[in-house]
């Protein structure tokens, strides 16, 4: 009874007071210490998994596949919530539970994962029963709201990842924090940038593991900073929600992490041409000046960009009255001189009354709101502003339905900027609320997921408006999962040498982060360059990345290929042209990562992680383009650069020199010549120099065939470029195997219904002993000997580059054959 006297004489309800008073820890120590859980109370399997209920903590532990397992660890109780990140569910997996007295075994035909029952901790093992991963005693804490998971470190171990995220490819040692952030002009240790994509991969003892916390809160990794007994990885709020994936390979690991979070969809071949940028090319003629001047000295380039001085005081959806009076005509223009025009688009709405997209999505209730229902404003470019809530599914239609009038006008690819999202003072508030399809959530749960969902919200509406044309769509902001709807950029680098090769770095990990299609600000963004020299040496580099494009801020010198001399004009227009013969290569391996999840730009950890020397810091930055060319990058200061040949012999593309497995080498670098080496055993596809995409190339493709001990083979695509018929079949594809023991060049039977656009490849033999002649379909053909290095084909008129091609004795052979029969061999 509630009021009824005890025998103490007390007031019961009053000496529950006075006991918590006297006998328990003070409040604020109660909220400080770390909770975590004890033993098993009692566990169930479940048709995927199994849940267990324990002292202090409760754990679902769901089958996703046979080699991921999703872990849910709540304080209390189960819940469910939306992940904007994962979009595929548990797929039926076989597995088996047993039990002990000291633990409970889940075993798939992947891993085992074993639960100790007193108290409650993880150990994720291998089939051979090897460690891979393992909980501290700390297990899973919380410390009010903050949830943190602590596993040992493992001897030697190293840790890779996290995407857009500076400093070393091995991350051991450090500790990084997700929280999307503007950072104009960032320095090359800075922590965090724009994208958050909370997913690494742990390597010890020729053991690979990836873990995913698939939390949008602002989280941090721990990969054993100021401490020598575990990694962590902990969420300021919400739940601990990870997925672990148990593969032998960083691939597998990455299609297991891109199988839940899906794949780039294959983009228009025109965006893998060169583009250019500034802020801002203005008015209308002054784009249009820019267009011309690249035809005019023949350098290839296929998109230039409206950066937001297209638009009228900034409002989103709007063109200067004045400056871009007849913005149709312009894009008539430009696409008659072979260029797409790509605009930018901020999430900021300006409060302004009369303006279209500020009635509508007030009057909608499209915007984001303080938790008192007032219209939240902050300040951006067009002063203050609303903003769109993404994460309202109305919002996203709506924003989606607005881009009518640009794909009208002739628009083709969108720019998401500033959606950090980002504020003038970036202190967007905490007490903001967002839709989260109905679960409702403050700007702590939104925050990191604000880029991916605008990027997911433009590409929808824009697909859909775009009636069968696959659209175009550039970030800056994003998270885990972005490479469904967009590419990404790193945002504002800075125009110095240190930013080049940081920018390799960051390109490298978001291709370990299941993001392909990335590139960076070529040139750089920030600031004046440090000297003509930069653009040169930059160019060439990003002339081997996904995303191609140059682009600097206002008020500094112009960005572009002629603005630099004449020197590193010619420099800049031999790289570009090198970039246009490799577009059917390239094509192929965007067409392989739109199915696959594999990186474009690939760092050399990618195929061999357990080769000590691709950590060393000399080498780290080197990358793979596809899995046939590497890249060995330097700053424009620098002549010489010591390269390390990984896995397999490799040739110098300049020469054909052979480069053996696991040697190093100085390497002269001078700025017009960046040292690019192909596989031996590979094959590399080229065309010929086009201007522009749209330009039909030559009949005739190029075979680049480099011997090797093991061989290998390549998958060419082809397809309109542009449009969705390749879902119904509409492409060309055929595997391209070179096989050495039988001294044999395997073209497979094409597949799809299209037929390729090339009549004739002329096959290009580097490396073999004299080949004079082959045998395709029981005719024999002379071979001709002819020097035609890689990176001829780009250098038919006089470049710098030229000047290092260099035949030193080295014999090619030659020879063209039919590329529109059935299954065919050519055999020597
Ligand atoms: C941001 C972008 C930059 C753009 C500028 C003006 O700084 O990162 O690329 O040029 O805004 O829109």
């Amino acid at each position: 009874m509630m009021h009824a006297k005890s025998r103490t004489g007390l007031n019961p309800l009053l000496f529950v007071i006075l006991f918590a008073v006297f006998t328990s820890e003070p409040i604020f120590a109660q909220i400080l210490k770390p909770s975590t859980f004890g033993k098993i109370l009692k566990s169930t399997q479940e048709e995927n998994g199994l849940t267990i209920l324990s002292e202090g903590a409760n754990i679902q532990v769901i089958v996703y596949r046979p080699a991921t397992i999703r872990i849910r660890i709540f304080k209390t109780g189960f819940a469910d919530s939306l992940s904007y990140a994962v979009v595929k569910g548990p797929e039926k997996t076989k597995f088996q539970i047993s039990e002990t007295q000291e633990s409970i075994r889940l075993v798939t035909d992947s891993l085992e994962l074993r639960i100790s029952k007193d108290p409650v901790r993880l150990t994720f093992l291998n089939r051979k029963g090897e460690i891979l991963s393992e909980d501290e005693t700390f297990s899973t804490q919380w410390i009010g709201q903050k949830v943190t998971t602590y596993k040992k470190l493992q001897p030697g171990e190293k840790f890779i990842g996290l995407g857009e995220k500076t400093g070393s490819l091995n991350r051991f040692g450090n500790a990084y924090t997700n929280w999307n952030s503007d950072v104009p002009g960032y320095s090359i240790g800075q922590d965090p940038l724009y994208v958050s994509t909370p997913f690494f991969m742990g390597i010890h003892s020729k053991n690979l593991y990836g873990i995913f916390l698939d939390n949008t809160y602002k989280t941090e990794f721990n990969f054993g900073a100021s401490n020598r007994r575990f990694s962590s990885f902990s969420a300021e709020a919400g739940e601990m929600n990870y997925y672990f994936f148990a593969r032998s390979s960083v691939q597998g690991i990455l299609e297991e992490y891109t199988s839940l979070t899906g794949k780039m969809p294959l983009p228009p071949f025109w965006s893998l041409g060169y583009q250019q940028c500034r802020w801002s090319y203005t008015p209308d003629k002054e784009v249009k000046r820019m267009a011309e001047t690249f035809r005019e000295k023949e350098i290839p380039a296929d998109v230039i960009y409206l950066d937001i001085d297209y638009m009228d005081n900034f409002k989103v959806f709007t063109w200067h009255p004045k400056n871009f009076s007849k913005p149709k005509e312009l894009l008539q223009d430009l696409k008659q001189l072979g260029f797409h025009t790509v605009v930018i688009i901020d999430p900021g709405v300006k409060v302004e009354k009369g303006y279209h997209a500020y009635e509508e999505g007030r009057a909608q209730d499209l915007f984001v709101k303080y938790s008192d229902g007032d219209f939240y404003q902050g300040e951006v470019w067009p002063s203050w502003s609303h903003f769109p809530d993404f994460t309202n599914p109305k919002t996203r239609i709506w924003w989606g339905e607005k881009f009518q009038g640009l794909v009208e006008t002739g628009v083709r690819g969108f720019w998401n900027d500033m959606n950090e999202p980002a504020t003038w003072g970036q202190r967007y508030p905490d007490n903001t609320m967002f839709n989260f399809e109905g679960e409702i959530g403050t700007h702590l749960r939104a925050h990191n997921i604000y880029g991916l969902q605008m990027s997911r919200s433009t590409y929808e509406g824009a697909k859909k408006l775009m009636k069968g044309e696959r659209p175009f769509i550039l970030t800056r902001a994003a998270f885990s999962g972005v490479q469904r709807y967009s590419a990404v950029w790193t945002g504002d680098n800075a125009a110095n040498d240190d930013h080049i090769l940081l920018g390799v770095r960051l390109l490298n990990s978001m291709g370990l982060a299941g993001i392909p299609f990335v590139g960076v600000d070529i040139g750089g963004f920030n600031g004046e360059k440090s000297s003509q020299d930069l653009f040169g040496r930059w160019i060439s580099v990003g002339a081997f990345s996904p995303f191609f494009r140059a682009h600097s801020m206002r008020g500094t010198r112009e960005n572009d290929p002629w603005s630099y001399g004449e020197h590193v004009e010619m420099i800049s227009k031999a790289f570009i042209k090198w970039r246009y013969t490799l577009l059917p290569y390239l094509y192929s391996q965007f067409e392989e990562s739109s199915t696959t999840g594999a990186p474009i730009q690939r760092s050399l950890v990618y195929k061999t992680p357990f080769d000590p020397k691709v950590y060393d810091w000399a080498f780290e930055n080197q990358f793979l383009l596809g899995d046939a060319l590497m890249i060995a990058p330097l700053k424009s200061n620098e002549q010489y650069i010591r390269v390390y040949f990984p896995e397999t012999d490799w040739y110098d593309v300049y020469t054909d020199e052979l480069l053996s497995a696991g040697s190093e080498k100085i390497v002269f670098a001078p700025l017009e010549k960046l040292p690019v080496f192909a596989r031996a055993g590979s094959v590399v596809i080229q065309q010929n120099v086009v201007m522009h995409t749209t330009e039909t190339p030559s009949d005739t493709l190029y075979l680049h065939v480099y011997n090797g001990m093991s061989g290998g083979s390549f998958n060419y695509y082809e397809d309109d470029g542009l449009t969705y018929n390749f879902e119904n079949g509409d492409f060309f594809k055929r595997v391209i195997e070179f096989i050495p023991s039988k001294k044999q060049i395997l073209l497979s039977k094409p597949i799809g219904k299209r037929n390729s656009q090339r009549k004739k490849v002329k096959v290009i033999l580097h490396g073999f002993e004299n080949i004079r002649a082959v045998k395709v379909g029981g005719k024999t053909l002379k071979t001709a000997e002819e020097f035609l290095p890689l990176p001829m084909r780009a250098m038919e008129e006089w470049s710098p580059v030229k000047n290092f091609l260099n035949l030193k004795g080295k014999k090619i052979s030659t020879v063209i054959v039919d590329f529109q029969s059935d299954e065919f061999s050519i055999s020597w």
